[in-house]
């Protein structure tokens, strides 16, 4: 089967990550106690969730640190702690010892998490972080573009995981552009493939959303049916367009409709009618 050039095989669908940031930003507007990020994560776990997801940023603009000590005491499916690779978050994580770690870089006036982490420019601080948290038990993914320079450097620094930034492809899914929707999920491909064959786990996130979310405006396939049928993604980890869905259909559905998204598009392919 192929799609935009790209040979696709059948492989079991990708966990998802269920990114419940925006939660705690919608809770924080109004700075009490609802909506409980917490309350939230419960609900995704029974609705399917493979892994909850949180980034505890510098400033806790929506993630605080007793949310983190909740939900390791309640939630019983992994938890993937994305931090920033600074000495305040690495000893966080080790009181905390979530089962998975993404280290990401965060600029305190960025919207979100802009671009991938710069491995290869900050290797040492990289490499002393990976040995860290693997000592504490987790299993460490970095959070890059899909560079294959970032990519050698991710593997060498010890991390058994990377996951490949896909806001590019988002943007270019959003805007709508053919042209360069084709270049990136191209470059995604081959920096997913890149990576598999350094024996890395490979995983993806960003920006992902379903048809739905482009309002009136038709799109052949999601971004996130483009990137699931991506027989390397182990892992989705996905967030705000996820909230967004939920707003219209409630949390429950939202996460029943991305997964039967990602496992619609592993499982057959993008040979199929537009989502
Ligand atoms: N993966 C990582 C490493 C992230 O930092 C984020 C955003 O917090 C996501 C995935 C999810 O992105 P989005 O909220 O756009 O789905």
């Amino acid at each position: 089967m192929t799609f935009f050039g790209t040979q696709l095989t059948v492989m079991d669908a990708p966990l998802l990550g269920v990114n419940i940031d925006h939660v705690a930003t919608l809770r924080n507007a109004r700075g009490g106690f609802f909506p409980d990020p917490l309350a939230a994560a419960v609900l995704a776990v029974e609705a399917g969730a493979d892994i909850i997801t949180f980034h505890l940023r510098e400033d806790r603009r929506h993630i605080r640190d007793d949310d983190v000590r909740r939900l390791k005491a309640e939630i019983k499916v992994p938890l993937n702690f994305e931090a920033a690779v600074t000495d305040e978050m690495l000893s966080l994580i080790e009181q905390t010892r979530p089962e998975h770690v993404c280290l990401v870089p965060e600029r305190r006036q960025e919207v979100t998490t802009e671009g991938g982490l710069d491995v290869v420019g900050q290797f040492a601080r990289v490499k002393d972080a990976c040995a860290r948290l693997a000592a504490a038990g987790c299993r460490v993914s970095l959070f890059i573009g899909a560079d294959p320079k970032q990519i050698d450097a991710a593997a060498e620094a010890g991390a058994p995981c990377v996951e490949l930034h896909t806001g590019p492809l988002a943007h270019a899914w959003w805007d709508d552009q053919a042209g360069p929707l084709q270049t990136e999920l191209e470059r995604l491909q081959a920096g997913l493939r890149h990576a598999h064959g350094l024996g890395l786990r490979t995983h993806a996130g960003h920006g992902l959303a379903l048809s739905s979310a482009a309002g009136g405006l038709q799109r052949t396939f999601s971004s996130t049916a483009l990137v699931a049928a991506l027989p390397e993604v182990a892992e989705l980890h996905i967030g705000h367009a996820l909230i967004g869905h939920s707003v219209f259909v409630g949390l429950r559905q939202a996460i029943a409709d991305f997964k039967a998204e990602a496992i619609r598009a592993r499982q057959t392919g993008l040979n199929r009618s537009p989502a």
